[in-house]
């Protein structure tokens, strides 16, 4: 076998399996999940950023993805974030030749953080959909006006363009997790009374603006993924039956897949990953004294624990299998063979994993030589806690971190 499909099928093995993404064919039905990897110092791509998604491809993943690229300035919510614009095309070129030598398709996660961003990133007071506060950053919010929509709704059609002059072979929109479309979509930031709130399809309708643009950009040759919310994860967030109908729409409006995930970072962090937020390190690591000490004295409270168990959202995920055909990457606490065979089992066409990658750039290829059949990674968050301030690591792998951060943990993580 050629390096390229050596992580193909060796025995009956549906993980193992090529699967046709659009117009891209993946050599297994694995996908490294959008998690921000902190490797942009100045909004570009680092070495550390190629050295890592060239070490996932090399670890036998099907396809790769570079976390939240922003597709404007006003939608950076870190200073070490990447922006997706000229100047950073020949690092990310650099990065999709490796991962295509590896024999990995490679995607980049496009999106706008919206009320997520502070004016000192943003260049301005940051956008959302209706004015207000957004106490977990914390700022003030600028209600975008329809020059603004049609500005955004712009950028990502832009994007998808310097995605494919970088040699991307897949774009992910990024609906979900209470950023700048999902602010739209959900009833907890949307208070508009015009044509883009009220309504599911009104609030729907920034998102399918967006997706027409994009679609546009992509034409036939890049495959257009979409991670979405199947629920906002607290009561007056956007719930499963609407998110139902946003799937519906999704697939009408020519998404090629949809990652399934949930949670709302300024409300419900935690929905999202599941498990603890280790507080204490997450405020070690903030610069800014005031900022760590309120975080230090509110942060339980802001960040609440959801209890971590194997493919969490299975159970709701098997709900959209049901509504919809379009092929569907489940993500959420995949850390062990059996798991990721169940979750194919029951007709999702791809898996995608983070922390298990984050862990082990190599756990694909380990599966697949029958080395390992669970993660070590006990779900500490550690990786979590520190990608707000510095790059995405694991506490296991870095003998950097100083045994005071250590004891600051929460013990056994959190399986
Ligand atoms: C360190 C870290 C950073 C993350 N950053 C992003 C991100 O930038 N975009 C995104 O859509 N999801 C992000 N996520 C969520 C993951 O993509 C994934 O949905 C979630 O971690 C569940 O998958 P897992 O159980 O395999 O970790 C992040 C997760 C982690 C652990």
């Amino acid at each position: 076998m050629t390096s390229k499909n050596k992580f193909m099928s060796s025995s009956s093995s549906i993980l193992f399996s090529p699967f046709r993404l659009g117009p891209v064919t993946l050599r297994n039905r694995t996908i490294r999940a959008a998690a921000f990897e902190g490797m942009c110092p100045g909004n570009l791509p680092s070495d550390n950023l190629f050295n890592y998604h060239r070490e996932v491809a090399a670890g036998g993943i099907g396809m790769t993805t570079i976390a939240y690229a922003a597709v404007e300035k006003s939608g950076l919510s870190f200073p070490h974030q990447l922006w997706l614009n000229n100047d950073a095309v020949p690092g990310l070129r650099r990065i999709t030749d490796a991962v295509h030598c590896e024999g990995a398709a490679c995607s980049i996660q496009i999106g706008h953080c919206g009320n997520m961003s502070k004016a000192a990133l943003a260049g301005r007071m940051p956008l959302a959909p209706s004015a207000g506060i957004n106490l977990y950053v914390p700022t003030f919010t600028h209600r975008m006006n329809n020059t603004d929509i049609q500005s955004v709704v712009k950028s990502f059609g832009s994007a998808v363009n310097l995605a494919r002059k970088a040699g991307f072979d897949a774009v992910e929109v990024h609906a979900g997790h209470g950023y700048l479309i999902s602010q739209f979509i959900s009833p907890y930031t949307n208070r508009r009374k015009d044509s883009f709130g009220g309504s599911l399809e009104n609030r729907a309708r920034f998102m399918l603006m967006v997706m027409e643009e994009v679609k546009k950009a992509a034409g036939d040759d890049i495959a257009v993924l979409v991670k979405t919310n199947m629920r906002d994860g607290f009561r007056s967030g956007t719930c499963i039956d609407e998110c139902l109908e946003i799937a519906k729409m999704l697939e009408n409006a020519g998404a090629d897949a949809l990652v399934l995930s949930g949670g709302f970072v300024s409300k419900a962090p935690m929905y999202v990953m599941h498990g603890k937020m280790p507080i204490r390190v997450f405020a070690h690591y903030i610069d800014e004294k005031l900022m760590s000490f309120f975080v230090r004295l509110v942060g339980n409270w802001l960040v609440k624990e959801v209890p971590f168990t194997e493919g969490y959202f299975l159970e709701d995920a098997l709900k959209f299998r049901k509504a919809v055909k379009l092929p569907l990457v489940y993500v959420g606490g995949l850390i062990s063979r059996d798991k990721i065979d169940e979750v194919l089992g029951n007709g999702f066409e791809m898996v995608a994993l983070a922390r298990a990658l984050i862990k082990d750039p190599d756990f694909i290829k380990k599966l697949h030589d029958n080395e390992l059949s669970r993660s070590e990674c006990d779900i500490c968050n550690y990786c979590i806690a520190v990608m707000y301030s510095r790059q995405a690591a694991c506490i296991m792998n870095d003998q950097t971190i100083p045994q005071k951060v250590k004891d600051m943990m929460p013990k056994n993580g959190s399986i």
